[in-house]
């Protein structure tokens, strides 16, 4: 039997630049896409994939993450005097349980790798879930849900993967696969951001990860890679020269909110699959256009 995966990594400690300067003092996973924070639906994608504990990796500024998934006594006690049921009860689901949350802090931002290596003592020793919280998987079924079931039936590390434009490819962590149109294959390349002309797939890393903690391991080593920093994709490739690495292939549509137009894009898709949202919005984005 495999090892459930029962925890999640969230990494939230980046500086988040290109939102500057609406996050001098704000942190760009409290951005919001419509009415809830980015890393509310990060996490929202988490638990309907069945996970249980959910880790935070913060750093300066970031408190009001934590404050976030913490519960508001007064503001909830003023909804309940104010008659404001259906407010009240959306608040205490999106709610973790007791104990559910954990949260570290990266005290410089040396990198993606380095960010996921501060939660080492929090996950222990057992496959964890990673997920970036600017990356947003819109899909009937949760991405990282349906990882965990490929896991459940083939034990091992876990990419999700989507197609790009062959002429962005040089921006992304690229993968190449042995059966390149499987819905899971297993990985024979991993490239960061390869030359133009010289990815082996259009396929890219998209933000969502299963992993071993043996990659705790290599990332002790603090091997800095790409703009000095401490990238997770070279301890996955230096991983997967002993380990098997399968990409999941998501069909449904990312939204990067980490840059401007992929968070405004992601603004305008999910007020429009709301239907107290859509019918208006509609009306005003004719207007507009
Ligand atoms: P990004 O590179 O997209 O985020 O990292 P960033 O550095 O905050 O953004 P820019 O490029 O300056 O605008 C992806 C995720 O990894 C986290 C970020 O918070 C983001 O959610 N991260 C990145 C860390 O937690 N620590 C790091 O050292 C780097």
């Amino acid at each position: 039997m495999p090892k459930p995966i029962r925890k999640a990594v969230f990494p939230v400690a980046g500086l988040g630049t290109r939102f500057l300067p609406a996050t001098k003092a704000m942190p760009k996973e409290m951005l919001t896409v419509v009415d809830r924070p980015i890393i509310q639906h990060v996490v929202d994608e988490a638990r309907a994939g069945g996970i249980e504990h959910f880790i935070f990796v913060t750093g300066r500024n970031k408190g009001v993450i934590e404050d976030h998934f913490d519960s508001q006594f007064e503001l909830e006690r003023t909804l309940k005097e104010r008659g404001k049921a259906g407010e009240l009860e959306a608040l205490q689901r999106d709610l973790p349980k007791p104990g559910q949350t954990s949260f570290t802090r990266q005290q410089s931002p040396l990198g993606l790798g380095h960010a996921v290596w501060c939660a080492r003592e929090i996950v222990g020793n057992e496959p964890f879930a990673l997920l970036l919280p600017d990356v947003l998987h819109y899909a009937e079924t949760p991405c990282i849900g349906e990882m965990i079931k490929a896991y459940g039936q083939r034990p091992g590390n876990y990419i999700a993967v989507a197609p790009v434009p062959a002429d962005q490819t040089h921006q992304y962590g690229i993968v190449g696969l042995e059966d390149a149109n499987a819905k899971t294959s297993r990985i024979t390349r991993m490239v960061e951001k390869p030359k133009s002309g010289t990815a082996p797939s259009n396929l890219h890393i998209s933000g969502r990860y299963i992993l071993e903690p043996e990659i705790f391991r290599i990332l002790d080593a603090g091997e800095r890679g790409a703009g000095g920093e401490i990238q997770i994709t070279d301890a996955m490739i230096r991983m997967a020269e002993t380990r098997p690495f399968y990409a999941f292939r998501f069909d449904g549509t990312i939204y990067d909110c980490g840059s401007k137009i992929g968070f405004l894009a992601a603004n305008v898709a999910y007020a429009l699959a709301r239907p107290d949202l859509a019918p208006a919005l509609r009306g005003e984005l004719k207007k507009l256009l």
